[in-house]
């Protein structure tokens, strides 16, 4: 008995350590990752891409990223769109507001 308590425990850390490290952009604010893509008007070229509504690009079935590391290149990438230097504080903000999107783990 005391043996099956010492495995429950341990496989309940085991989650709860799990769950702890699967945020893939830690030190991002997702808040003011939203203040400045709202700031930059990012979706501006991706709203008439999608046709209305451009947060429908990060989502779509054949979307281009697919992993943390696509994502930040591509916002490397797409802050040239707005003239815009991140830093990668900046980048880390606006990744972690993208995720509630891309959903990575
Ligand atoms: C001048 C137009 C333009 C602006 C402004 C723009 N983007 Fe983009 N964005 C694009 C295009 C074009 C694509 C690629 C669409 C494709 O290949 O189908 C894209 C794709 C993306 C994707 C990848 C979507 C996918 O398929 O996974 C991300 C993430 C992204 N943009 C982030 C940003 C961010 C963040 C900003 C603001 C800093 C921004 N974009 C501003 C044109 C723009």
């Amino acid at each position: 008995m005391k043996q099956a308590m010492k495995l429950i425990t341990t496989f309940i850390l085991l989650c709860v350590a799990s769950a702890a490290s699967a945020n893939p952009f830690p030190d991002g604010n997702a808040k003011a990752g939203q203040k400045l893509f709202e700031k930059y008007d990012c979706n501006r070229c991706h709203n008439s891409i999608m046709g209305g509504d451009g947060n429908k690009i990060f989502t779509r079935f054949d979307r281009k990223r697919n992993s943390p590391d696509g994502l930040i290149e591509q916002i490397g990438m797409c802050s040239g769109n707005v003239n815009a230097h991140f830093t990668p504080q900046e980048t880390q903000n606006l990744a972690a507001y993208l995720n509630i999107f891309y959903k990575f783990k």
